[in-house]
């Protein structure tokens, strides 16, 4: 029986191992949105009414249903099955099944080009790589939000403690 259990302990901390290695390679460490981070990022959107939302890499889910429950359709992209099990309960639990979606997948093969809102909390240096992505595939006036990380060469349209906001032209 404890061989069972060490084994089973084992391959769990090896698939978190090589989950997290994984992660961290294709572009974004596991940090979540704080709530003040949040509520700015809420802010800074202002009328989402009628949009079409999506956050690249969503973690525990916190981007995508803090914003469903404004009553618009949110995605969520993530690489990390466990963060999607645990987003997909969240989601059950709040009642958002209806609006809010999780997708366990690669944000890079993900094409974006039906989302109005964009939300991202990446690291610095894959900001060049999806600036480009998102040039090339959203629809003029879609906005994007940036926890933290400025796009380079992008004209912020408004700023709130380290939230960014910028629009598609
Ligand atoms: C900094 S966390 C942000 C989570 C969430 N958006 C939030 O603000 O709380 C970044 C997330 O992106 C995920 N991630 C990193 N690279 C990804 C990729 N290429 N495709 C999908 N998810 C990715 C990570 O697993 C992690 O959960």
């Amino acid at each position: 029986m404890q061989f069972f259990i060490i084994i089973f302990a084992s391959v769990i901390f090896f698939v978190l191992f090589l989950v997290t290695i994984v992660t961290v390679f294709f572009g974004a460490p596991i940090v979540f949105t704080d709530s003040k981070s949040l509520t700015k990022m809420i802010e800074i959107a202002g009328n989402v009414s009628g949009k079409k939302m999506v956050d690249l890499g969503s973690g525990d889910g916190r981007v995508v249903i803090e914003f469903a429950k404004r009553g618009i359709e949110v995605h969520g992209y993530e690489i990390n099955p466990f963060l999607v099990a645990i987003s997909k309960l969240k989601i059950k639990k709040a009642g958002l099944e209806k609006k809010a979606f999780i997708f366990w997948k690669n944000f890079w093969s993900a094409n974006l080009s039906s989302y109005d809102i964009v939300s991202v909390f990446g690291i610095n240096y894959i900001m060049p790589k999806l600036r480009d992505k998102l040039v090339h595939e959203l629809k003029k006036n879609s906005i994007v939000i940036s926890n933290s990380y400025k796009f380079p060469g992008w004209k912020k349209m408004r700023t709130k403690n380290g939230v960014y906001l910028y629009r598609m032209r």
